[in-house]
């Protein structure tokens, strides 16, 4: 294993979800981080104040200038046009932060001689209902909406990259994240839409008969899988998960356990129209080659980011 230690890293949507706590872990092992941000879903208050930070999109010229200012050791592309829906409404907007924004940071990795770029891409919408499950890096990426094939794009491009130009890569496909922080507005993080409806005294409601499963992995695990990539320099996909699957009812259970003076009633409204039913990722090429395995027990991490939100809900 590579100890290298104060490295120079470039975090881009380091005010989003992950991103922030990706931060935070690298500042506290003492490296100098910057964040590019354009804040369109990011927020100030997540921003480390120890981090440089430059509110920016990643399709800007002067991207090229905070490259050319600093030589990053290593670049962590988080940042992304994220709520799946909108990309079916409007691909050209997706593709313009996904694909372009992408390009644009791979463009600049490539000139400025960065040693590693690590991207934030997911299993769920490249795989789709698998008829493997857990699904493997090894199943057939077959993306059927804007976002997923605009990370596949961005996938193809850093084996471009690395090929002709010799920059190394891992990319690293997450099942669905949770944690502190997450935005309750994206549609993906039904923790965090759960937790905060309650919170303000809604009714939550469960999209059909809530038997759709997904693979729910702790945000701080997905930090320890980003860590270990920097770390061990492997190049390749890595799906990042836990294999197990739960469906939105036993979400729901969880969720509302957490609130013991409250009773919550469990509702379901209509189902949504083409709604993956399965997403479960395998992890035997993680653990085998870069040691990883997500520890936070799902009861656990949802009681830590209900207390989480339960402190900064006012805020
Ligand atoms: N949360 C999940 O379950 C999940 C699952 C699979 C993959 N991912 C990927 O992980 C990454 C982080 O997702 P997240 O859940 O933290 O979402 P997030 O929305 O909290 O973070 C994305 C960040 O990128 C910033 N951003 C968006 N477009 C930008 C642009 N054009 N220029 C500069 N900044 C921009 C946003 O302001 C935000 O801070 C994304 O690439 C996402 O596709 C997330």
């Amino acid at each position: 294993m590579n100890n290298r230690k104060e490295e120079k890293i470039l975090v881009t949507g380091g005010a989003g979800f992950i991103g922030s706590h990706l931060v935070d872990t690298l500042i506290g092992e003492g490296h100098e981080v910057f964040i590019i941000d354009n804040l369109s879903t990011g927020q100030k208050q997540n921003i480390n104040p120890q981090a440089k930070f430059f509110e920016m999109d990643i399709q800007d010229q002067q991207v090229e200038d905070l490259f050319k200012a600093n030589a990053f050791d290593c670049v962590f592309h988080t940042a992304a046009q994220i709520n799946l829906r909108k990309s079916v409404e409007d691909p050209i907007f997706d593709a313009k932060a996904n694909i372009l924004g992408g390009l644009n940071i791979l463009e600049n990795c490539k000139k400025y001689k960065v040693k590693k770029i690590i991207f934030s891409s997911t299993g769920g919408a490249l795989y789709g209902d698998a008829d493997i499950v857990p699904t493997p890096e090894t199943y057939l990426a077959k993306p059927i909406s804007p976002y997923g094939v605009a990370k596949l794009t961005i996938e193809n491009y850093l084996h471009y990259y690395q090929q002709v130009f010799n920059l190394n890569y891992t990319i690293l496909r997450y099942a669905n994240v949770y944690g502190p922080r997450q935005n309750s507005l994206a549609e993906a993080g039904v923790v965090s839409i759960f937790i905060t409806k309650i919170l303000k005294g809604e009714q939550p409601v469960i999209n059909g008969e809530g038997k759709q499963t997904r693979d729910y992995v702790f945000v701080a695990d997905v930090v320890r899988a980003n860590l270990a990539a920097m770390k061990n320099e492997p190049i390749g996909i890595y799906n990042v998960a836990t294999e197990k699957q739960t469906d939105v009812n036993q979400i729901f259970q969880l969720v509302s356990s957490n609130f013991p003076d409250k009773k919550i009633e469990e509702k379901h409204g209509p189902a949504m129209l083409g709604e993956q039913k399965t997403s479960c990722l395998a992890i035997t090429k993680i653990k085998n080659e870069l040691g990883w395995q997500s520890e936070t027990a799902l009861a656990d991490g949802i009681k830590l980011t209900v207390n989480w939100f339960k402190e900064n809900y006012a805020k």
